[in-house]
């Protein structure tokens, strides 16, 4: 969840920086141009229009039906998004059938009332204790305590803290600073001298027992994470587990206990006859998965879609993600900022707490909901990942710690996702998260209104096919869900963005995939009225961003305070009320990088003006390596192979002297020299064939050691190590000489 923040938005400063120099790149390649094209040249009137040169890709034979609705997702004035198959046989190479991981069958389970809420216990399992690993085992259980620091004195750990564990644990507990795109080959993290290492002492005092047999033991009603231990005869531990426990509201916290209270007395000052349905306002519910575009979901999740769309989901088709990774996407939807805001307001550095963050969900903690925060994977959890976090709990519940201290647990683990680790009893993280949202709902559901934000990064962040094998398990839930607390209930079941590395990724249908997340909201039916649902019919095939998600929860705030807020979005238009039909990306704050209105998916072939523009950007690349003095370090990039392209997007601009001048923007995807490097660029190119790069230059597949030489983050992404370089060109050679021999 690395932010773009300080790679984005550059491109235009990059191109007004180094005038100088692009004026003669950019006449140089005019001429080039020009020479290499001149067959394409049309004269009408004293206007020169160089088609062949202006389209560089082909736009193939299904433009001519360009205007045929049936092909677009949306169709407005403002935005043509088009349809795109989910099953195209590019996809094929990138799919595979996968499975869930199979846990060891557990020593200790949990046992938690199904329907009603209740007690909570451990249970020692029988039969396993009898197998000869197990023999004589006894077990026992631990509270797990946030180290909760001080608001005026904190450090980087400080979302990090927890009281766990008996064992020796030597590795930092902060992360250091990674991008993610060396995620999927990073095998060990380095040591971070920098922060403390947090070291456990030998403790079995404070470990309760649980007794064998069938009832095990109860857990008290105020627990909320718990670690379970057994040891064998020889005081060996050969059993490890932690389970995460969602208490009642009236026992958890002084919080929840006032607001327990409050709505208690709501209760009794209404009509005893009255069902709590109509005495609470709607609860809020976010089932977030992240990295999954709508057409991935519509590949992985066949139930759960049909399930969706049987039971009063709205799709919301042009949903575009309005920044690079989630954290940007989430401040949007949650926050009401864009990316440049939430840098100066909440995040000026990764030092910086959010705690004093203005999120929505303490505004519906200030009209008396209770709030839970909900995550799977805490190396890259959405407010952690290259941040501080929070010093104290940013919710009434909050899952963290206990995912904190099973991943501290985990010596040899993925410490970032976590997909195939066990706990809670023999779950993947992702169903331990499933269960505990569904006993969150029956805890909390009949006691106070809530606002749970969930987001389930370990299934699929890292896997193009993580997600599929859980379809089943989602649309249970969702199915049990609905039934519980539908009613009464906002749900949305979104993600923030489509892969944005990976080999799908490297493709065409990846990058128009990267924008546009999936997006379903259901409206409690209660609050349906006829008004809203037009509009969400409506707004379903227009152009929409996490900005809109903000408007609507802000719309959800003022119904319940009766009023009309003083602080609407500046962005976003409420899914309840009708988007303009000329809105825009520009007009909706989505950024012209993930933009794709007008992305045409026409079949390209390479041309003569692909490598002029691919040469054109590379250009930019070495400009920008020498303006940052690493020349020295860093190799220069050459243009080698074209990947894919398309035109993007056309329109008129002023030119400067009173005239409009008509450009076309286009999409060009390729390989560099040396080391494979792959990049995108959007590039507009006016009616005089000038070129402009539109945004910064994106690195499109993983430069996991080959720039290891600099710590520039932006500039990692340019950067081919010479040295890092020439070592590989030995190892080749090497391996080239030691091919040659056998054969
Ligand atoms: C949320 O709370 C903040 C702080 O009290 C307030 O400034 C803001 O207007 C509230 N937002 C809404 C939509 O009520
Ligand atoms: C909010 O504003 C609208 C239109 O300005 C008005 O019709 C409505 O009565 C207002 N609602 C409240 C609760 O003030
Ligand atoms: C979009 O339509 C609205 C209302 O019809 C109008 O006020 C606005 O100027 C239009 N915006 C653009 C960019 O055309
Ligand atoms: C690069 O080096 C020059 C000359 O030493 C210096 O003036 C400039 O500030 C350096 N630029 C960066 C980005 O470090
Ligand atoms: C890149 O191109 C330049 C000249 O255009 C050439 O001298 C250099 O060797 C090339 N580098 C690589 C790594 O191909």
């Amino acid at each position: 969840m690395v932010s773009s923040g300080g790679s984005d938005g550059g491109g235009g400063a990059y191109c007004r920086h180094r005038r100088k120099s692009f004026l003669l790149i950019c006449a140089l390649s005019l001429v080039l141009l020009l020479y290499s094209n001149s067959g394409g040249r049309e004269e009408t009137g004293n206007r020169v229009i160089i088609k062949s040169l202006i389209f560089p890709f082909s736009t193939g034979s299904d433009d001519t039906s360009a205007d045929d609705a049936s092909l677009f997702l949306v169709h407005t004035a403002g935005c043509k998004l088009r349809h795109m198959d989910p099953f195209s046989s590019v996809v094929d190479t990138f799919l595979r059938d996968g499975a869930i991981h199979a846990c060891h069958e557990p020593l200790v389970t949990l046992v938690t009332p199904t329907t009603t809420p209740g007690e909570s216990r451990l249970v020692v399992s029988g039969a396993l204790l009898k197998k000869w690993k197990y023999k004589g085992a006894s077990c026992c259980w631990r509270r797990i305590t946030r180290r909760t620091q001080s608001p005026d004195k904190y450090d980087n750990d400080a979302d990090y803290g927890v009281d766990a564990d008996n064992e020796k644990v030597t590795y930092p507990i902060f992360p250091p600073v990674i991008n993610e795109w060396t995620l999927p080959t990073m095998g060990s993290i380095l040591p971070c001298k920098s922060h403390n290492s947090h070291h456990f002492s030998i403790d079995t005092k404070n470990c309760g027992k649980i007794p064998g047999g069938g009832n095990g033991v109860v857990i008290p009603g105020d627990v909320q994470y718990v670690k379970v231990e057994c040891h064998n005869e020889l005081k060996v531990q050969v059993w490890k587990d932690f389970f995460p426990l969602v208490p009642s509201p009236r026992n958890l916290s002084p919080g929840t206990k006032t607001k327990a209270k409050f709505w208690d007395e709501q209760k009794l000052k209404s009509n005893p006859n009255k069902k709590t349905s109509s005495i609470f306002p709607p609860s809020v519910l976010v089932i977030g998965i992240d990295s999954i575009s709508r057409l991935h979901m519509i590949r992985s999740m066949p139930r759960t879609k049909e399930f969706l769309t049987a039971n009063g989901f709205t799709e919301m088709k042009g949903y575009t993600k309005v920044g690079d990774n989630t954290f940007p996407n989430i401040m949007a939807a949650f926050a009401g900022m864009t990316e440049a805001e939430t840098i100066a307001r909440c995040w000026p550095s990764r030092h910086t707490k959010l705690d004093d963050c203005p999120f929505l969900w303490k505004n519906f903690s200030r009209m008396n909901y209770v709030t839970a925060h909900v995550e799977d994977s805490p190396g890259i959890a959405i407010f952690n990942y290259d941040k501080t976090g929070f010093v104290l709990p940013p919710s009434d519940y909050y899952l963290r710690p206990l995912m904190v201290a099973e991943h501290q647990a985990g010596r040899n683990r993925h410490r970032f996702g976590g997909a195939n680790d066990c706990l809670g009893g023999g779950l993947t993280p992702t169903r331990v998260l499933l269960r505990y949202i569904r006993s969150f709902v029956r805890e909390v559901g009949g006691v106070t209104p809530f606002f749970l934000l969930s987001w389930f990064t370990s299934m699929a962040h890292d896997d193009f096919n993580g997600l599929k094998p859980y379809d089943q398990d989602f649309r249970s839930f969702l199915s049990s869900i609905l039934s519980s607390v539908g009613e009464d209930t906002l749900i949305l079941f979104i993600s923030d963005h489509g892969y944005r590395f990976g080999a799908f990724r490297e493709t065409f249908l990846g990058f128009y995939e990267e924008s546009l997340p999936f997006f379903f909201l259901r409206m409690p039916p209660r609050l349906s009225s006829p008004s809203w649902s037009a509009a969400l019919r409506t707004n379903a095939a227009r152009l929409t961003s996490p900005h809109d998600l903000y408007a609507t929860l802000v719309q959800l705030i003022d119904l319940v305070n009766n009023k009309n807020t003083s602080s609407p979005s500046p962005y976003g238009t409420s899914f309840l009320a009708t988007a303009l039909e000329n809105r825009t990306c520009e007009s909706s704050a989505i950024p012209e990088k993930y933009c794709m209105c007008g992305v045409s998916p026409s079949l390209t072939t390479s041309s003569r003006l692909s490598a002029e523009l691919g040469v054109f950007i590379v250009t930019q690349i070495n400009a920008d390596l020498s303006a940052q003095n690493l020349t020295s370090l860093c190799s220069p990039v050459n243009y080698t192979t074209f990947l894919y392209g398309r035109q993007v997007g056309e329109g008129e601009v002023w030119n400067g002297v009173g005239k409009l001048e008509p450009y076309r923007d286009v999409l060009i995807a390729f390989e560099t020299s040396p080391w494979e490097g792959r990049f995108e660029a959007r590039v507009r190119i006016r009616d005089n064939a000038a070129m402009t790069l539109l945004g910064s230059v994106g690195r499109i597949n993983s430069y996991a050691g080959k720039s290891d030489c600099i710590t520039h983050y932006k500039m990692k992404n340019y950067c081919t190590c010479k040295n890092l370089w020439e070592a590989e060109v030995k190892k080749r050679e090497k391996k080239k000489q030691e091919k040659k021999k056998k054969g």
